[in-house]
């Protein structure tokens, strides 16, 4: 069976600047492909060439063997986008711009009429199709997004970001259509900063970083670099004993200090906890603070891949909940 995608040395310069590095890959039909980094990563710029609205500097793309740079109408005929940026007019109705982009692709009216009217029903917008998109909600309009982008009868549909900016139960709405779209059978390509997402939701995961693909996997191999990089941090008040005193406390893989604060890394942060309360009882001290970090997109790279981030990822990783 052809590949959904093929990708072959594919680069990207914006003038001097290297934003997409050669990359490789090749994703099979009816899979969800994650393609995750940090801002500035290059994941847009990958969209953007693989679905023939930017040019590569050089190297190729084959979307189900059409070449996109040489025949870039009958590869957009097969795939749906929805960029990182809106594409929709918020001064039409959500009918109106589902309506406006089927005549782009040269759809019928008749067959236009049904494929909206199925899309926004599915996407519980019909009711209110007739409004304009200006008055819809955030979570609305990224699903006016989704389904212009379905309105070609897409055999692959490429989502930059889908879910950022969005509520909890807008997210959630998305990502099970998403899931539900794909087990119908379309292929998903999605990029993603959210390390979470990209576990959640596909069946493989590339890894890019500076515009270098840094690992292809499945997310059981993300989740035990995930798993080693949870962490239990606590700062103490009036504090001047050794950090040895933590050693010996089961799960704990690493000690590190940061600023006033102490971070244990640990392959079982619920024991570490048990035994960390059980320590500062025997020893009496004075707990300022304490929290259990998720591991950020950050550490699990550095698990990954054995290299570290641009210092603006490293910043990123501070926000981290
Ligand atoms: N049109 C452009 N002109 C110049 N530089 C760009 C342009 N688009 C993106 N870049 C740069 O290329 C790099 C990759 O950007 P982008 O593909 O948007 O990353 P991501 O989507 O992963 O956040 C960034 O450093 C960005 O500033
Ligand atoms: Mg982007």
């Amino acid at each position: 069976m052809t590949n959904a995608i093929e990708v072959n040395e594919l680069t990207k310069f914006y003038k001097d600047f290297l934003a997409v590095d050669h990359i490789n890959f090749k994703v099979k039909q009816g899979e969800i492909f994650g393609f995750l980094g940090p801002n500035g990563a290059g994941k847009s710029t990958t969209i953007r060439m693989l679905t023939g609205i930017s040019l590569p500097s050089s190297g190729s793309a084959n979307i189900l063997g059409y070449d996109i740079v040489r025949q870039p109408v009958n590869a957009q005929s097969l795939m749906g986008i929805v960029p990182d940026i809106s594409n929709i007019y918020t001064e039409l109705t959500a009918w109106q711009n589902l309506d406006f982009t089927g005549k782009l692709y040269g759809i019928p009216k008749s067959t236009r009429e049904r494929k909206s009217r199925e899309i926004l029903e599915r996407f519980e917008l019909y009711e209110r199709k007739d409004e304009k998109v200006i008055g819809y909600s955030r979570g609305m309009r990224r699903k006016v997004c989704i389904a212009m982008a379905l309105v070609n009868d897409s055999k692959i549909l490429y989502l930059d970001e889908p879910t950022s900016g969005l509520d909890v139960k807008s997210v959630r709405s998305i990502r099970n259509l998403i899931r539900e779209l794909n087990e119908e059978g379309l292929t998903v390509f999605l990029t993603t900063h959210n390390l979470v997402e990209a576990n959640q939701m596909c069946d493989r995961i590339a890894v890019i970083n500076r515009g270098k693909i840094a690992a292809i996997d499945t997310p059981q191999k993300l989740k035990s670099a995930m798993k080693r990089s949870q962490s239990v941090e606590l700062s103490l008040l009036n504090d001047t004993g050794s950090m040895d005193r933590f050693e010996g406390i089961s799960g704990v893989l690493s000690i590190q200090k940061r600023g006033d604060k102490i971070r244990l890394v640990t392959s079982s942060p619920g024991q570490t906890l048990k035994e960390l309360c059980m320590l500062v009882k025997t020893e009496d001290l004075n707990i300022s603070s304490l929290n259990t970090l998720e591991p950020s997109l950050e550490d699990a790279f550095l698990e990954l891949t054995g290299m570290e981030m641009k210092k603006e990822v490293v910043k990123m990783g501070k926000g981290r909940r």
